[in-house]
This record gives C-alpha cells, sequence and structure tokens, in this order.
C-alpha cells in the first residue's frame, strides 16, 4: 500500500500523478468538498484534462442510485480504462469511488485522497469499497485497493468538531486493540487535537496508519486478524442501522459501540473494574451513552443477528481481554448483552 501522508499534500499532487503517468482523470466527491476544494484542486490539476462528479453528502448517498448515476456520468463523458478515478472525500466518498472504480469496465485505477480524519485514518485504507442497501451497511462490495492513498492534514482545518470525533473514535479503537500508548495519548491531547495541533494530528495520523497496514498486510481478505478491526462495530453497526443511519455517524455509532462492548468484557470478567472505567470515563467525552428500553435493545440484536461478520448465525465480538488487546467471542449471553445496553451501570 502506497500511503503518503504530509501536509500540503494537493500541492504536490502534479508529481504523484506524474508517477502513474495517466492523464485523464475523473474525480468523484461530494458538494461539500467541491465548495471548499474546487479552487485548490483546479490549481492542482491545471496541467490534467478531468471531469468532475459531487452528490449530496451523508451516508444517504452511499447507495446503488448514486453509484448508477456515476456510471451514467462516466459513459456519458467515454470514460475508458486509461482514466485515473480520483476519491475526494470522506468515507462515504471513498467507499463509493473504490467501488465504482472495482466494477467500472471490470476495473480501473484509482487513488484515495480522503479528506476527514475517519477517513485519513481508517476508510482509505484496506481496500474495503462498497455501499449500504435495504437498511444494511456495506452489504453490497467488494475488495479493492487504490493504486496511492494521499493524507493531507490541512483538510481537516475546515473539519467540524462532530467529525473530528467521528475520527478520534476509530483513532481509540486502534489504540484499544493494538497500541495503548495511542489511547493514553490521544486521550491527553483531545484539546490539542480539537483545535487541529498539526504535529498531534501527524503522531496520531502516522500511528493510526500504521497499524491498521500492519494487520491489512496480515489478513487481506478479512479471514482472521483484520476482523480485530471491528471492534465497537458489532453494536455500532446495529445503532446505526435501528436509527437508520441518521441519528448517528458512524464513527459516534462505533464509540458507542466500544463503550457497550467493553461492558460485556467487564461482565465476562475480561478486563477488571479499573481498565472498564478508564476506557469508559475516556469514551464519555466525545458522546453521551444512551440507556435502550427493552424494545429497542430486542430490535437492536435483531439487527445484530443480521450482521454478516457473524458465524454460524451466533453474533460475533471483538473484545477488550487486556491493555490493547481484544480477542473473538461468538457465544455471549444475551443477558449481558442486554444489561450492558439498558445502561443501568452509569
Ligand atoms: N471502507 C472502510 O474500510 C471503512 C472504514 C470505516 C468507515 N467506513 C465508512 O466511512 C463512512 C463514514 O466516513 P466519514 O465519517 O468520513 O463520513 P462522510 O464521508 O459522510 O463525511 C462526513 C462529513 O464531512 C464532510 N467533509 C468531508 N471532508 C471535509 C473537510 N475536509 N472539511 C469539511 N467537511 C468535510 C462531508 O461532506 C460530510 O458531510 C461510513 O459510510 C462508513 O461505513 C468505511
Amino acid at each position: 500500500m502506497n500511503v503518503k501522508i504530509g501536509k500540503n499534500m494537493l500541492g504536490k499532487l502534479d508529481g504523484y500523478l506524474k508517477d502513474t503517468g495517466i492523464n485523464n482523470l475523473y474525480i468523484i466527491t461530494d458538494e461539500n468538498i467541491n465548495r471548499l476544494y474546487y479552487n485548490s484542486l483546479q490549481e492542482a490539476l491545471k496541467e490534467y484534462n478531468y471531469n468532475n462528479y459531487a452528490f449530496p453528502p451523508g451516508e444517504k448517498s452511499k447507495s446503488i442510485y448514486t453509484v448508477l448515476s456515476i456510471y451514467d456520468n462516466l459513459i456519458k463523458n467515454n470514460i475508458d480504462r486509461n482514466t485515473l478515478i480520483i476519491g475526494l472525500g470522506g468515507g462515504v466518498v471513498g467507499d463509493i469511488a473504490g467501488f465504482v472504480a472495482s466494477t467500472f469496465k471490470r476495473g480501473i485505477n484509482y487513488i484515495q485522497i480522503p479528506t476527514t480524519l475517519l477517513a485519513q485514518v481508517d476508510s482509505s485504507i484496506g481496500g474495503k469499497v462498497g455501499i449500504d442497501y435495504g437498511g444494511l451497511k456495506n452489504v453490497i462490495g467488494s475488495f479493492y485497493f487504490p493504486n496511492m492513498i494521499i493524507i493531507d492534514i490541512l483538510f481537516l482545518e475546515t473539519l467540524s468538531n462532530r467529525d473530528i470525533i467521528c475520527g478520534l473514535g476509530e483513532v481509540f479503537k486502534y489504540g484499544l486493540i493494538a497500541d495503548y500508548n495511542l489511547f493514553e495519548f490521544t486521550s491527553i491531547n483531545l484539546s490539542n487535537i480539537y483545535r487541529k495541533d498539526e504535529d498531534i494530528l501527524l503522531n496520531i495520523i502516522n500511528r493510526s496508519v500504521a497499524i491498521k497496514k500492519d494487520i491489512v498486510y496480515r489478513d487481506k481478505y478479512d479471514e482472521g486478524i483484520r476482523r480485530i478491526l471491528n471492534f465497537g462495530h458489532t453494536i455500532g453497526h446495529g445503532i446505526e442501522a435501528y436509527y437508520k443511519f441518521n441519528k448517528f455517524n458512524h464513527g459516534e455509532a462505533v464509540i458507542l459501540g466500544m463503550i457497550y462492548e467493553s461492558h460485556i468484557a467487564k461482565g465476562l470478567g475480561l478486563i477488571d473494574e479499573r481498565y472498564f472505567e478508564k476506557i469508559y470515563k475516556v469514551l464519555k467525552k466525545l458522546i453521551v451513552p444512551i440507556k435502550f428500553n427493552i424494545e429497542e435493545i430486542k430490535s437492536l440484536i435483531k439487527i445484530m443477528e443480521n450482521d454478516k461478520k457473524n458465524v454460524d448465525g451466533k453474533i460475533t465480538f471483538v473484545l477488550p481481554t487486556g491493555k490493547g488487546q481484544v480477542d473473538l467471542f461468538n457465544d455471549i449471553d444475551e443477558e449481558l448483552i442486554i444489561s450492558s445496553l439498558k445502561g443501568g451501570w452509569f
């Protein structure tokens, strides 16, 4: 995986693109990014022929309908296999651009330029591309690795605090699954991160990307170790889908998922009270946990039973087992799940 991380990378884009030898570009982005960065992009790409396709921002756009509109536009503009697709945006843009690149004319080259913290530390790395369908997240998709991933911290200057928090959820996840020092470092630097301190941002992005790259190298197609990246995602995806993807963003749902799943781990005796309290104290600074009622919990469990990560019809959980360590479990007593989600403990 060719990942470039730094500041003012748009200024260096021309040099990186020259290495690919491709002159025709097709940029897929969303309307927010288009509004904020169209001029800088025009300046960076002045020597290239390019088409630009911008769709409305947000998870609702991560659908087959957006993909179909892009196919129509690609065909209308006679885009061939000598074109390079650039996904410029957050995780929604990256997942769609990669999916289009993987399917159009049996696959064409693409690069990712992630513009949210979440996309920079997580979704742009690892080749998982796809869309939501039938109320289910990422249910249609493939593995398709970009030629290059260009991460520029300058994009984060315009990012809202809410979207910084979404990215932090994934950074804390890396800390809890693989590098407890990263968890501690990030937790004591929250205010520096909110004020977009460049050195701190580069530090957490570099460390997160290194962890994700290492895990993906060891298990490209999600058949083993890569599954630990789903910590917080079993309950997180359930919460996102329960609220029909319009109450919590992906990153927020993952933070909630990590809180409840850590509580389950404590209930199983996998981690002690002190470690659980540490995780809870840090994560609740990012998002206020919810006390779900029993009806809501039953619906959540039903959604989780449909999760593609499950094995033999049993819900699979990634649970913390020690500082910076997790493991997979798929025979969790339903009462433990219920009592965690009821939130009687906070
Ligand atoms: N493929 C993977 O491995 C993977 C991993 C994690 C998450 N995801 C997916 O990523 C998606 C979430 O990604 P996200 O949190 O980046 O959401 P997003 O793409 O919806 O972006 C969030 C918001 O920020 C705006 N935005 C983006 N960059 C900006 C910038 N620099 N300045 C100002 N505003 C900006 C967007 O327009 C949008 O409104 C979910 O669909 C999730 O399933 C995929």
